[in-house]
């Protein structure tokens, strides 16, 4: 318990992302008590509780390490202190005293049971009023992003989470609902980490079919409303990706913006949405052709992280396990960065049954689920199956569609608008809504 030069060890837990006044007193009072080692959370362990910090943990620890009064910064890997404490058997503890409430309760009360058995101390400095993580992290969404930073965002997410939860974005609105909605579950906040740039939701409110119909150009003209409002990483939904020399300028062009991801599926001819399953005619590729082109797409990207993700149709059009398990094998061989299994079926036990057996082959691809109609399965379930992110495609267009057709007609029968009004949100807020309208 006492270090090399005598002095006695101090432990400080921190995420240390956005490091304001408030960090700096907390290692001030901790250097007061002696020598200090900062534990840093990993991304990993921040992302168990909170949003992934902005700065990943080698810039964050170059941060840390610089700060007077730290001796060492060592990693964090969970939110719970207690296998650094075990290892390190501090004298004391520094934090801040707003852990006594929150997600963070359980975390202090086992750093006080464990520090017990060494008779070390916890010590708490009071909370630092005026500034927060939160305070920051706001103005900071307010400043926005580069598409450099967004455009990494998504492996970066795909490494620290059990599971990464996109939702569907169709215009800059729905955009701002997946940037800021969030609940708190047990104390921890809870958001969405991405947005899915849907072909269904993106042609539908354009009043087309879902078929390809919707040109490229008028897709980005989509993505640029999201990208202008909005920080957090896209997922692009590239639909068959056309032919292969077209579809290397979408890989360069979805780069070029900072979209971390395009999904591509391995369909030909006419494209028919995949709900419809087998009631209408599509035709699936041929494995060598579609491998081809997730090739000719890696070759053309230019940053390390953008990922070209392959969507298998097997299920969907009836070919089985076997052969959707074939397909991701050949479609990993050339390159493709991500697996996504797509199933029209109301039951989840056939894409279940292809996550375990994908799982087995012991492939470290992340895998991709839209649970749209097996829509009953959990996100846990999900991950425990070995799933790495869930895609809700369609949902925000679902429930809007309703309200608006049901306005209509309640205008239309009653030939004026106020028996309509309670549905509706008060002209006051929606004025407000977005900021910088007054
Ligand atoms: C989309 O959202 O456009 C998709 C998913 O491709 S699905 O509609 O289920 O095919
Ligand atoms: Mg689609």
């Amino acid at each position: 318990m006492v270090s090399d030069k005598g002095s006695k060890i101090v432990y400080v837990g921190m995420s240390a992302d956005l490091v304001h006044p408030g960090h700096l007193n907390v290692i001030k009072r901790a250097a007061e008590l002696g020598e200090v080692t900062v534990g840093l959370l990993t991304d990993e362990a921040v992302a168990s509780y909170k949003r992934l910090p902005y700065m990943n943990f080698e810039q964050r620890r170059m941060v840390i390490e610089s700060i007077k009064g730290v001796s060492r910064v060592v990693p964090q890997t969970t939110l719970d202190y207690v296998p650094n404490l075990r290892a390190l058997k501090p004298d004391y503890v520094v934090h801040g005293d707003d852990w006594r409430s929150g997600v963070q309760r359980s975390v202090r009360e086992r750093v006080i049971e464990v520090l017990a058995e060494w008779d070390g101390e916890l010590v708490e400095v009071e909370y630092t009023k005026g500034i927060s993580s939160t305070q920051l992290n706001k103005a900071l969404k307010e400043i926005g992003t580069t598409p450099d930073i967004r455009l990494r965002k998504l492996r970066r997410l795909l490494n620290a989470k059990k599971i990464v939860r996109l939702l569907e974005v169709h215009n800059g609105l729905t955009g701002l609902i997946v940037e800021d909605t969030h609940v708190e579950v047990n104390g921890v906040k809870k958001e969405f980490d991405g947005m899915w740039a849907s072909s269904l939701t993106d042609s539908t409110a354009k009043g087309k079919p879902d078929i390809e119909a919707v040109d490229l150009t008028s897709r980005m003209h989509t993505l640029n409303d999201v990208l202008e409002v909005t920080t957090k990483p896209i997922v692009f939904d590239g639909d068959t990706g056309g032919k292969p020399e077209h579809f290397v300028f979408t890989v360069k062009t979805l780069e070029r913006m900072g979209i971390s991801a395009v999904i591509i599926e391995d369909k030909v001819g006419l494209k028919r949405n995949s709900l419809f399953g087998n009631s209408v005619p599509q035709t699936q590729d041929s494995i060598e052709a579609f491998a081809h082109k997730i090739s000719a797409g890696k070759k053309a990207q230019l940053t390390n992280d953008f990922m070209i993700i392959a969507r298998i149709e097997s299920l969907v059009l009836g070919s089985g396990v076997p052969d959707a398990l074939n397909r991701a094998k050949a479609y990993i061989d050339a390159g493709a960065d991500g697996i996504m299994i797509h199933s029209a079926s109301k039951n989840p036990s056939e894409v279940i049954k292809f996550c375990r057996e994908y799982r087995a082959l012991d492939l470290k691809v992340p895998l991709v689920a839209v649970p749209t109609s097996y829509n009953q399965i959990t996100e846990d379930e999900l991950a425990d199956a070995g799933v790495n992110m869930v895609i809700y495609a369609n949902h925000l267009l679902r429930s809007a569609f309703p309200a608006m057709v049901q306005t209509a007609q309640l205008i239309l029968k009653h030939g004026r608008s106020s028996d309509v009004d309670g549905d509706l949100m008060p002209v006051d807020d929606i004025i407000r809504l977005i900021p910088g309208g007054f």
